[in-house]
């Protein structure tokens, strides 16, 4: 006994030995940087300076015309010297239209880094950023992730590590340290058209995905050749406009802005998030990249974030010409420097560079405040290990595009899909019923992926990765051709060949019905009605006729409305954006070879006029009759079926009532009573009974995905604190009031007292 507390000892004491070794490695090598960084800056002219805040879009140094570049893509010398060397330029962005092979991007950055080494005085390499958002999505023959919305329905952190750790390791594959993701902004505007690069709706799952996310981008040292610098975007409350559509105003008070859209980011910076884009619109009639309060008083100050705050596209100049916040570009770049911004997105021009010395040269804006921007990015280049090293090697990435990698997209997709609906149990199918595949996402590799897929808006099927099997596809795989007909039916919005399509239907055990929305993105993307288009809904509807069960497979952006067709299918799966693996993963469930665990990370509305999240306020149950049916989603958030049965008991609080200090323990039993092992989400949610701030109806604060063996029980365990109790009252304070709280794990309830 002794001997074991002097093992015990001796392990705490090397542990604590071992973490202060590493602390203060991180220091000295922080403070070797700061050194290094001022040394630079200290040699360093206005216009070397002005140079590093300003980032250029690929096209403006490369063959032909921006937007409409000469193929195969090419660098022109003439234009690189002129940006790098005339114009000191220290950050460029984006691919030149569509995704290149990593030889050719290997090619651009090292033609890149070598200009900039060799030819400009002080040598400072390029940050070159792009967007990875579900994998390295502009080069060619990556692996593809399903997109965030997806991502988080599977409702499992760790994998969501493993993907951005995979897409960091393939970003820095191509020779690029800088990835603009991940997306940080909360699906609360079903509307909107980046609903689908969100963590969804509510916050806590949300952060948890976001810890997750920065982890696997950044790891513990961005220096590695397999991690990158994370940006979190964008900041903040970019994706709850009023209107729904892109980059419209938003009217979000400070509450229910520190309630609801800071969290995610104070999450991100709490996990060491480098970098930070910031939201386009504006907020209460201010744009964000106007914002001092936000930019400095909020990001820096409070937060503490020490990391780039790098723009959108065009941001600045959108405060001129879009905002007209500005009566003038001078002065927008006066405005948004002055507000925070340490890199400009220009993209496409110089103006930048040239009047952001005018206004220092003028002492409109002191040079101490450009010396503040450009330590932070030389920072950043330092961290990422730029100056010893500044390109990648193809032979360092053996892996990329690996079938292990692949086989974590697939595993993503089919942990993210959500059984909506299975009347009788139709699903899964079995492999003898002859089937009939239509509708517009059937046969379409492109729907599956969405927007940011080799080119900005996904429509492209050029640059498609090869032999990746769409829906229609897998389940020719897993049945054969023979018991698998295919007619489209319909394109996204317009009648192709419907009665075609249920003739053929007539013929077959079981019709599969693949609905869709075309992939886009940002102000492309932006809708009138958020109602399925109608061709698809007549489809369905003519189908139905037949009397044949319908299975209807959603791959979609956003939480289309179908409420004219739900109760006319037998099955429903949702899909959202599943990547590359998508349609494997799709036939695998419809077939059984996958039982799904994905659940709603977002409230799916029944109607256009009722996109109430799930976490609405008592207010908002009463109905026109003034019962409490106000809140009637088509599907609740949180909600997704399995092939398994799992039944809920025993939920039991270490205390009735607990005090600030407290951890109040909660358990409760989990049986799988089916003959089919399967994986659940135990979810715990709370309600503050009364509360100085209306209280949400129910909070997330807790969640668990296990694996339950068919037939077993598991009991579950949670820890309850006093900071999972906390909101924002109406100073704007993060706090926790006594009283009564009520628990809901499933259908099961409990309560308790909050005691100071
Ligand atoms: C776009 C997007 C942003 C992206 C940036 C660079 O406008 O808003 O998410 O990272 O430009 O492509």
């Amino acid at each position: 006994m002794k001997s074991n507390k002097i093992i015990l000892f001796f392990i705490l004491i090397s542990t604590v030995f071992v973490s202060c070794v590493k602390q203060s490695e991180n220091n000295s090598q922080n403070n070797n940087i700061e050194i290094k960084v001022n040394d630079l800056l200290s040699k360093m002219t206005l216009e070397e300076k002005v140079g590093q805040m300003t980032q250029l879009n690929l096209d403006v140094i490369s063959n032909g015309e921006i937007y409409k570049l000469d193929e195969p893509h090419q660098l022109n010398k003439k234009k690189l010297i002129k940006a790098i060397v005339d114009y000191k330029v220290g950050s460029i962005l984006n691919c030149g239209g569509h995704s290149y092979s990593r030889e050719h991007w290997h090619e651009i950055i090292n033609q890149i880094q070598k200009i900039s080494k060799t030819k400009t005085r002080l040598g400072i390499p390029i940050l070159y950023g792009i967007d990875a958002i579900h994998g390295a999505n502009y080069t060619i023959g990556s692996t593809l992730f399903p997109q965030q919305l997806a991502q988080a329905a599977t409702w499992n952190p760790e994998l969501i590590e493993k993907i951005t750790s995979i897409t960091a390791y393939e970003v820095r594959a191509s020779g690029i340290p800088w990835n603009f993701s991940p997306v940080l902004d909360l699906g609360r505007q079903p509307l909107w058209s980046r609903f689908f690069e969100t963590y969804g709706e509510d916050v806590y799952l949300a952060k948890k995905m976001t810890a997750s996310a920065i982890k696997g981008y950044q790891g513990n040292d961005v220096s590695s050749k397999n991690k990158v610098a994370a940006c979190m975007k964008h900041f903040l409350g970019y994706s709850f406009s009023l209107s729904g559509k892109d980059r419209t105003p938003a009217w979000i008070p400070e509450r229910e802005l520190r309630q609801y859209f800071l969290p995610t980011f104070k999450t991100a910076i709490d996990e060491g998030a480098k970098t930070v884009m910031i939201n386009s619109g504006e907020i209460n009639g201010i744009p964000v990249h106007a914002n001092y309060d936000i930019l400095t008083k909020l990001l820096r100050d409070e937060l503490k974030f020490k990391g780039v705050v790098v723009t959108d596209w065009e941001d600045i100049i959108k405060l001129y010409k879009i905002h007209k916040v500005a009566s003038s570009l001078k002065e927008a770049v006066k405005i948004s420097v002055l507000a925070g911004i340490d890199l400009s997105m220009v993209p496409n021009d110089y103006e930048f560079s040239d009047l952001l010395i005018q206004l220092v040269k003028e002492k409109q804006i002191p040079e101490s405040r450009i010396n503040e921007s450009v330590k932070r990015i030389l920072t950043l280049k330092f961290e990422l290990g730029l100056f010893e090293n500044s390109t990648a090697l193809i032979k360092d990435y053996p892996d990329f595009g690996s079938e292990k990698f692949q086989k974590i997209s697939y595993e993503a997709a089919s942990e993210s899909i959500t059984l909506l609906k299975n009347t009788n149990n139709i699903l899964p199918l079995s492999k003898n019923k002859s089937v009939l595949v239509c509708g517009p996402s059937a046969n379409s590799l492109n729907i599956l992926n969405g927007a940011w897929t080799h080119t900005w808006q996904g429509i492209d099927t050029n640059f498609n990765t090869k032999n990746k099997a769409t829906i229609l596809k897998s389940i020719i795989n897993k049945i054969g051709q023979s018991k698998v007909t295919y007619f489209e039916g319909v394109t996204l919005d317009a009648e192709i060949n419907i009665q075609q399509t249920v003739a053929e239907a007539k013929n077959k055990d079981v019709i599969v019905v693949c609905l869709g929305e075309l992939p886009c993105t940002e102000k492309p993307g932006d809708i009138e009605d958020l109602t399925l288009p109608i061709a698809q809904l007549n489809l369905v509807k003519a189908l139905a006729k037949t009397g044949k069960p319908i299975i209807l497979v959603i791959v979609e952006n956003r939480p289309r409305i179908i409420n004219e067709i739900e109760n006319l299918a037998q099955s429903i799966l949702m899909s959202y954006l599943p990547g590359d693996e998508g349609g494997k993963a799709i036939s695998d469930i419809l077939f059984g070879d996958v039982n799904p665990s994905g659940k709603l990370p977002f409230t799916y509305p029944r109607y256009t006029g009722s996109l109430i999240p799930y976490d609405h306020k008592f207010s908002e149950k009463l109905d026109k009759n003034f019962t409490e049916n106000g809140y009637n989603p088509q599907y609740p958030f949180g909600y997704g079926l399995s092939f398994s049965n799992f039944i809920y008991s025993d939920l039991s609080l270490s205390s009735q009532t607990i005090s600030p200090v407290d951890t109040l323990i909660v358990k409760v039993k989990v049986k799988n009573t089916s003959n089919l092992s399967g994986k659940e989400v135990i979810q715990l949610y709370i309600s503050d009974t009364y509360a100085s701030i209306t209280p949400s109806v129910k909070k997330l604060i807790a969640f668990d995905k296990q694996f339950i063996e068919k037939g077993k029980e598991i009991t579950v365990v949670f820890k309850i604190t006093k900071d999972d109790l906390t909101f924002v009252d109406k100073n704007n304070s993060s706090i926790y009031e006594e009283g009564d709280f009520e628990i809901y794990i499933s259908n099961l309830t409990n309560k308790f007292i909050l005691k100071k």
